[in-house]
């Protein structure tokens, strides 16, 4: 069974789709076997996994999209997968093992204008797209839009985890406390359909800190969001294990040049050996991999991680 995480903050630009997309990278890397789906109609993590020339070339056949699963006599979930995405410019396989469901800007139509012709919500019926694929990978990551409306309520119907990208600023604390009462309330209104279908209950794994500044003090943020989590424990909103995630991912001016080379981080740091925040990725995704994992295959993630250092 694949190990279903949802990255989501109602606050935009927190650096979802980048932590997203550098752990799953790692991942492969490490040689699991990793399905990213793209729920955000800005399209970024697609983008950046796929370059722009590739999903340009794809946007001809719109039957290759997230949204069409959504449709009458759409395609499978299944039929949208995109194998080993992550190609160097001549097109040749820069990382084995990660695919992706790529998205397109229609996917915004599906807020509103798409008719939802299956007799239960589209959530559900997405659901029951993935139970078709999830036994061919270890992890599947789901890329939000910041806001809850039906497609990252797909995402959120299907996961075991959140994270919750945040940047150490007092904005972020109320966006995590308007994201848990959202939460909270999906969970009441779904729980039919989650019963229904022996659908796992999404819990707050830990908020993982953004573009954090070198040598700047986030300790007042860092205690806020401690404070808030702990609180939120205690009312059973989010697990006694959930955290702020030690390791942080530092700002740096490189990750949006990865964005550009359609590279993941784990990729360029080969090439430039100074990349700090490359290692910031690897050391949260191993923080991932052993809140994830059962112990069996511990020592096994211990062995791949080295390997990746
Ligand atoms: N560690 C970092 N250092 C510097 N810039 C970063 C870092 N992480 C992300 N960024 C930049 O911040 C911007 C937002 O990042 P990203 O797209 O990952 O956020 P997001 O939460 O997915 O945004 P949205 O809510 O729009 O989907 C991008 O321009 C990205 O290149
Ligand atoms: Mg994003």
């Amino acid at each position: 069974m694949a190990t279903k995480i949802s990255f989501l903050n109602l606050k935009g630009g927190v650096g979802k789709t980048s932590l997203l997309v550098n752990v799953a990278s790692c991942l492969a890397y490490m040689g699991k076997r990793v399905l990213v789906v793209d729920f955000d109609a800005q399209s970024n993590s697609s983008i950046w996994l796929m370059r722009l020339d590739r999903w340009n070339a794809l946007n001809r056949n719109p039957e290759n999209f997230i949204l069409n699963v959504f449709k009458e006599n759409g395609s499978s979930l299944r039929a949208c997968i995109q194998k080993d995405v992550v190609r160097d410019t001549e097109g040749e396989l820069a990382l084995k093992g990660l695919d992706l469901v790529p998205a397109s800007f229609n996917l915004m139509d599906l807020e509103h204008e798409v008719p939802n012709p299956w007799e239960k919500p589209f959530y559900a019926h997405f659901y029951e797209e993935l139970q078709e694929v999830e036994s061919n990978y270890d992890y599947i990551f789901f890329d939000c839009p910041p806001s809850f409306f039906h497609a990252p309520q797909c995402a959120v119907f299907c996961s075991d985890h959140i994270i919750v990208p945040a940047n150490p600023d007092a904005l972020s604390i109320i966006g995590f406390h308007l994201l848990i009462d959202k939460l909270e309330s999906f969970r009441r209104q779904s729980r039919k359909w989650r019963d229904m279908l022996s659908a796992p209950e999404a819990q707050v794994l830990g908020v993982s800190l953004n573009a954090v500044k070198p040598g700047a003090n986030i300790d007042v943020p860092l205690e806020r969001f401690n404070a808030q989590i702990e609180r939120f424990a205690s009312q059973n909103k989010v697990p006694e294990t959930a955290c702020v995630f030690p390791e942080q991912i530092r700002h740096s001016v490189t990750v949006g040049r990865a964005v550009l080379q359609g590279l993941p981080m784990v990729l360029m740091s080969k090439r430039e050996a100074s990349m700090k925040v490359a290692e910031d990725y690897i050391l949260t995704t191993q923080r991932i991999l052993s809140l994830t994992s059962n112990s069996e295959s511990e020592a096994e993630n211990g062995e791949s991680l080295h390997a990746l250092n």
